[in-house]
């Protein structure tokens, strides 16, 4: 009962004070300049996040985008007109996919405490119920319980604006990244939360996983900023086989 009172005490404030949260230096504030950013620049596009945990970013992302996109279909002191591009982009609803085991941290050989397996566990039920009290529920909410490497053909060919990798480790990021390739496109956000975890060391964990992805060719992942403790913003540039 207390439990969710808190829970809901959190929600309507989070909601109340996501305008501000462009000032902020952390996930809630990254989400939030990807999705001004993706407005501004009208990215017609779906939100998937890798790690999902409790649900705690994919809220947050949601009432980003509600916010954003608010302020473009709504905002009067803004100079243009809505009939071409903007109501082309106003009239795309991106889907908020959600990935995870929802049984905790895979099996992992990182040896770190923090990462250990069945750490992050949560319940789907619990997270599905945490959004809907949010606001978001199906069918823009779409939660995909199983490892990465089992579901990613539910991922599906759904141009990606932003992807969330909150999964920490480096095989996690591999199969995600793997399996999110397909919807990158010219300009995609992607947002590695964990990317200087393991000391920056450039041989483990997202920087591994990064690497090793752009090295493969046809993706371009351009640093954007960085955030947080330990995360990076990249913006994707899809190659044309001729250069241009
Ligand atoms: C740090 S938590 C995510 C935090 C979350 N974004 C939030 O806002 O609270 C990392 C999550 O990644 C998930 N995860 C890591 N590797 C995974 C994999 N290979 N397949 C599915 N889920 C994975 C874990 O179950 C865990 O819930």
């Amino acid at each position: 009962m207390i439990d969710s009172l808190r829970k809901k005490a959190r929600i309507v404030f989070r909601r109340m004070r996501v305008g501000a949260n462009l000032h902020r230096n952390d996930a809630l504030g990254a989400l939030h300049r990807a999705w001004g950013y993706v407005h501004a620049t009208q990215l017609a596009g779906d939100y998937y996040e890798f790690g999902v945990h409790g649900g705690w970013s994919m809220v947050n992302s949601w009432f980003s985008y509600r916010y954003f996109r608010r302020r473009l279909a709504q905002g009067r002191a803004l100079p243009f007109q809505r009939r071409g591009t903007v109501a082309a982009f106003l009239a795309h609803r991106p889907l908020f996919h959600g990935f995870d085991t929802f049984a905790g941290m895979p099996d992992n050989d990182e040896g770190e405490d923090t990462l250990a397996p069945g750490s992050f566990w949560c319940d789907l039920d619990i997270v599905t119920g945490d959004c809907a009290r949010a606001g978001l529920r199906s069918p823009e909410l779409r939660l995909v319980p199983g490892l990465f490497a089992d579901t990613a053909a539910q991922v599906g060919l759904r141009p990606a604006a932003i992807v969330h990798l909150d999964c920490d480790l480096y095989a996690s990021t591999r199969d995600a990244l793997r399996a999110v390739s397909p919807c990158l496109v010219q300009g995609t956000v992607v947002l590695c939360d964990d990317y200087n975890l393991f000391r920056a060391d450039q041989g483990r964990g997202q920087r591994r996983a990064v690497a090793e992805f752009s090295a493969v060719g046809g993706i371009r992942l351009e640093p954007w900023f960085a955030y947080g403790p330990a995360a990076q913003a990249f913006l994707c540039h899809v190659d044309h086989p001729e250069g241009g």
